[in-house]
């Protein structure tokens, strides 16, 4: 990746600055107005959702639902195959996913659940998006270079480079205005950001104003809980208890989970990573202070924690997981929720689409 192209040349711009999390503004400005604020954001189906899903967005996401912010939620199909060769039971990981948003409170009748594949609209717009980033851009994202190093494929492909100018179009064909994502979602975001800028300078439209809103992160304050052999948490990874396990499952997955020698239990993130995620996630349950939970610990050791821990998810867990189980009994219902989130993404996807090939002057 070392080609530059036009947009590479471009000298920095203060507006390129890095979009701004957690804001305490912006999640006051929600608070104050509601209808002025548009949310997308999405997960890929590759996989059931974990503790970190849910304190890192998902409960952020029914949240804002509650406080009626309009909301899309994007069921990521073509970013699967962005690290992979096939996306490997397609179907049955969307409604799976499907089942753990309505479990963990989203409400089909006020947010839009739809797959990517299901809106050609929102695809084409990945074209024009494509041309307003350079390919030296593309290379330098933190996110995909991570996720590279991961891969377990041979070779990387176009779209490992390109999605996040795709995601782009997820949370512009809508003209979301607050994207809620966790830490690792940043970058692309940004790339969100400058699309909408440069797509508005090169196509201004006639009225003066952009077509494209500048998307904000909402960060969760929720810090990034590690899985649990320390590394970040991932579906892909083994090492994360996921909403639908059961609870004889969570129970272990915490018991084999990382932790440290030092008897006495402490919420040092930076020098106890490892504990200090533990205690942040039974304290994220119980809805207290980490540093409360800790000092209840005292030197109970890492066993003790991870009672506590283990009883603290399960607890919390409980009732999303008996939803779960009441809505797994209807796929019919699932399907039916993703047909008519698909339709209503594809009303908005044509208008602004529509729009864009105005501005453009195509025919
Ligand atoms: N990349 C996100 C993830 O891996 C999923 C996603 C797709 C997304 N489109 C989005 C998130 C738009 C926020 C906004 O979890």
């Amino acid at each position: 990746m070392t080609v530059t192209g036009p947009a590479a040349e471009r000298p920095a711009d203060p507006a390129d600055r890095p979009a701004e999390g957690p804001g305490t503004d912006l999640a006051e400005q929600v608070h104050r107005d509601p209808a002025a604020h548009r949310v997308l954001t999405g997960d890929r189906p590759t996989g059931p959702l974990h503790l970190g899903h849910y304190f890192g967005t998902l409960q952020n996401r029914v949240r804002l639902q509650r406080l009626g912010v309009e909301m899309f939620v994007v069921v990521a199909d073509y970013q699967v195959i962005t690290d992979r060769d096939i996306a490997d039971r397609l179907a049955e990981h969307s409604e799976n996913l499907v089942l753990d948003y309505l479990a963990a409170g989203l409400d089909p009748d006020r947010a839009t659940i739809f797959a990517h594949s299901a809106v050609p609209a929102l695809n084409q717009l990945l074209l024009p998006f494509l041309s307003l980033v350079s390919v030296a851009e593309l290379g330098r994202n933190p996110t995909v270079k991570d996720e590279i190093a991961h891969s377990s494929q041979a070779a990387v492909n176009g779209l490992m480079f390109t999605y996040p100018v795709h995601q782009a179009a997820d949370i512009l064909f809508c003209k979301a205005n607050l994207v809620p994502v966790g830490q690792d979602q940043l970058p692309h975001l940004e790339v969100a950001r400058t699309v909408a800028r440069r797509f508005n300078e090169r196509y201004p439209h006639p009225d003066g104003t952009g077509v494209f809103p500048r998307p904000e992160a909402l960060l969760s304050a929720a810090p990034l809980l590690l899985g649990t052999d320390g590394g970040k948490m991932s579906k892909s990874r083994g090492n994360a208890v996921s909403l639908s396990a059961d609870e004889d499952t969570t129970a272990r997955l915490i018991r084999g989970a990382r932790t440290d020698t030092e008897r006495r239990i402490s919420y040092d993130p930076a020098g106890r990573p490892e504990v200090s995620s533990l205690v942040l996630l039974a304290a994220l349950c119980q809805d207290r202070a980490p540093e409360q939970i800790a000092e209840e610990l005292g030197d109970g050791g890492g066993a003790a924690l991870k009672r506590t821990v283990t009883e603290s998810v399960n607890e919390y867990l409980r009732p999303i997981r008996a939803r779960r189980t009441e809505f797994a009994a209807d796929r019919g219902y699932i399907r039916q929720v993703l047909r008519d989130g698909a339709e209503r993404a594809n009303a908005v996807a044509d208008a602004t689409l529509a729009e864009v090939r105005a501005v453009m002057g195509s025919v």
